[in-house]
């Protein structure tokens, strides 16, 4: 048990229509220390695609919280998750991103593993004068836990004691599913990745992808060269989806989007965008349509921000990002971002995707390295004692209803709440299922 009471870090009444966060939660080293063990090392965490280990014996690393992991397929197919901690002296065995070897060799004093995670050899072990009790030993690579896919998403747990994949995934696999189905081939992540490295809480990326209140205010630069473009014409300019829509912008009227919360801390952040060249997959609009039906196909063209509580993002709106959250402190986080791509796009889709990945995401984009920014700047504020409640939590919380809306029932969507954005809402409530799901799983250690 800690000093920490949950209701001093969360206060969560609806009924009172308050629903606020401490500022302990961004950079209280303790409580750092129990999401690493209870959120990160606790449950399930997104890892990767498989795509990403394709071929016999490929490889790539990872960490689920603050263990490192690896994930390898050995040479009959089959894919694995280890902790990447050699079971000699504990080194990390692979210090490569990824790779393709049929055998991993400790840099400290040589013990040799094959992509299955064998042990297959043992250094001098003949001279080694070892006893019975080293022999009865298993040595080879530890297996995490839990280890699932879901449609070539992997997911792992150091924690045995779990709900299943399907269980914690729930409605958001429909979520995965506009994602993936894009194409009959699925998803791949275009090569090259970028990591972004930001000096405040992790919790302020979560939020960020949910937050479709600050796109105006951090964002202008962006905003101000999408409509320098509009007036030029040109046609060597990068065509926005942005642009091409109006749900962000202020003299929006109508239903223009929305929020959708999920079990288990996972929710989507949406708007409404028309199928249009400005997107990438407008060369496949027809044949989703057909596959599909048009309203999932209308679905698979909208901005969507999703995130997988508590590390997965994918946010579709000006091109096509996966994120991962990593957190390092309370106030250090690590962010690995890629471009993920419907597989067998023409060679003219996806040039135009990754220039609109450059443009909006990447760090010479006009967008990721404005929101950094912020949230180094937040992390600063919340040193502040005295007043420890935030009031970014609170917009659209009368808005907040139970259950779905038309526009899930059009795909079968069954979210737990919703808000349907009348022009700009921009809600902040789908944070409370953000913050719910880490008081519920705080709860086994915070009264
Ligand atoms: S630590 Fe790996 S062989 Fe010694
Ligand atoms: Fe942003």
């Amino acid at each position: 048990m800690t000093g920490f009471a949950l209701r001093d870090l969360i206060d969560d009444r609806p009924e009172d229509g308050v629903f606020r966060v401490n500022r302990a939660l961004f950079r209280d080293p303790d409580l750092f220390d129990l999401e690493m063990k209870h959120i990160f090392e606790g449950g399930w965490v997104f890892i990767g695609l498989a795509t990403q280990a394709e071929n016999p014996h490929d490889y790539f690393t990872s960490f689920i919280g603050r263990v490192p992991i690896i994930v390898s397929r050995d040479g009959e197919g089959a894919l694995h998750c280890f902790v990447n901690a050699c079971p000699h002296k504990g080194v990390r065995l692979i210090q490569k991103l990824c790779g393709n070897a049929r055998r991993h060799v400790c840099p400290y004093h040589s013990w040799t593993f094959d992509s299955a995670g064998a042990n297959k050899n043992i250094k001098w072990q003949k001279s080694g004068c070892y006893g019975a009790g080293f022999d009865q030993e298993n040595h080879n690579l530890a297996p995490v836990a839990k280890f699932g896919e879901y449609r070539g998403f992997l997911f792992a747990s150091l924690n045995a004691d779990v709900p299943s994949l399907d269980e914690h995934l729930g409605e958001a696999r429909k979520l995965l599913d506009l994602v993936v189905d894009k194409s009959p081939e699925g998803v791949e992540l275009v090569p090259g990745r970028v990591t972004f490295t930001y000096a405040a809480n992790w919790k302020m990326q979560l939020e960020n992808c949910s937050d479709q209140y600050h796109f105006t205010s951090t964002h202008p630069s962006y905003i101000r060269i999408l409509d320098q473009r509009a007036k030029e014409q040109a046609e060597d300019v990068v065509q926005s989806s942005l642009g091409a829509s109006d749900f962000w912008q202020e003299e929006a009227s109508g239903t223009s989007g929305g929020t959708m919360s999920f079990d288990h801390g996972h929710v989507l952040n949406w708007g409404i965008m028309p199928v249009s060249s400005a997107i990438p997959e407008f060369e496949r609009a027809e044949q989703l349509a057909r596959d599909h039906g048009e309203a999932k196909r209308n679905w698979m063209f909208n901005m969507r921000n999703l995130t997988i509580f508590p590390n997965l993002q994918i946010a579709e709106n000006a091109s096509s990002q996966m994120r991962v959250i990593r957190p390092l402190a309370a106030g250090l986080t690590e962010m690995q971002t890629w471009c993920i791509a419907p597989r067998g796009e023409s060679a003219q889709a996806r040039t135009f995707r990754i220039r609109q990945y450059e443009d909006f995401f990447n760090p010479t984009g006009m967008a990721t390295p404005d929101d950094t920014v912020c949230y180094e700047e937040a992390q600063l504020g919340m040193a502040e004692q005295d007043r420890p409640w935030l009031q970014g939590h609170a917009r659209g919380l009368t808005a907040s209803k139970e259950g779905g809306n038309m526009y899930a029932d059009m795909i079968d969507l069954k979210p737990a709440r919703n808000v349907v954005a009348d022009a700009q809402l921009c809600d902040e409530s789908l944070f409370a299922s953000y913050y719910r799901a880490w008081a519920q799983r705080m709860a086994e250690v915070i009264a």
